[in-house]
């Protein structure tokens, strides 16, 4: 089901101008935008400070990054998510509370290579990625091999994904990509909500849907292969 599109939305994008860096495709073509269009983010003047810089692809409605921001006030946080009637709430959640160290790209994660410089992040968070089974849409699960390539080039050298996902066969998948491209997998479990990283862990929307269903949550770090 289509969501309808928010009140206002235009008006209130532009009052969240203050934590947008980037909106909308530069080019149709995403692959030829992410060679050659560039429009390279100076993170430490926009956050005012050296901190470390870590990225969510796909916020959602921005209740994980407010959260991990509140907690980890010395990182700085990005988070990329394409539909802009999603992206519009994380950043009203965000401004309301005042949140210093987020900010956010209204884009598709295919061009983030257009806006944030090679290893300039710490880690990166996949949370309830659409799984998208069977091959046709392969190429679109933000765990392909060439989202994973985008990654790579955007962590730095000791840098890791970290996804969580309900979805066995999609975290199956994923683990097996991440060897394939370069990626060592570590911390995983098949039932989060149970495991040694449970106190720790910060539900997302779609963690709380999922979990209350009864359903079990598959998490793993990915880490940078030397
Ligand atoms: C299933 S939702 C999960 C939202 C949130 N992370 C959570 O756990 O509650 C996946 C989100 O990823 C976004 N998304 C999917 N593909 C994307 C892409 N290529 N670039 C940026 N965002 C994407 C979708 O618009 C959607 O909001």
């Amino acid at each position: 089901m289509r969501m309808r599109k928010k009140r206002h939305l235009e008006p209130r994008m532009e009052r969240c101008a203050p934590v947008l860096l980037a909106r909308g495709r530069p080019m149709d073509n995403l692959k030829e935008a992410a060679e050659n269009y560039r429009a390279l983010l100076d993170l430490p003047q926009i956050f005012g400070n050296e901190n470390p810089v870590e990225l969510e692809v796909g916020c959602g409605n921005g209740a994980f990054i407010a959260e991990k921001a509140r907690r980890f006030a010395n990182v700085n946080f990005l988070a990329v998510e394409i539909c802009t009637n999603v992206i519009l709430t994380a950043m009203e959640r965000v401004l309301a509370e005042g949140i210093p160290n987020v900010r956010f790209l209204n884009i598709p994660a295919e061009i983030l290579p257009c806006y944030l410089p090679p290893h300039s992040v710490e880690a990166v968070y996949l949370n309830f990625s659409t799984p998208l089974p069977g091959s046709t849409h392969a190429r679109q699960r933000l765990t392909s091999p060439r989202f994973l390539a985008i990654y790579r080039d955007l962590l730095t050298a000791d840098g890791r994904i970290e996804q969580k996902t309900d979805s066995e066969f999609f975290f199956d998948d994923s683990l097996a990509q991440y060897e394939a491209c370069g990626f060592a997998v570590e911390d995983v479990t098949r039932d989060l909500h149970h495991s040694e990283w449970a106190a720790e862990n910060i539900v997302t929307e779609y963690e709380a849907n999922f979990s209350a269903k009864g359903l079990p949550i598959y998490r793993a770090v990915a880490r940078v292969r030397q």
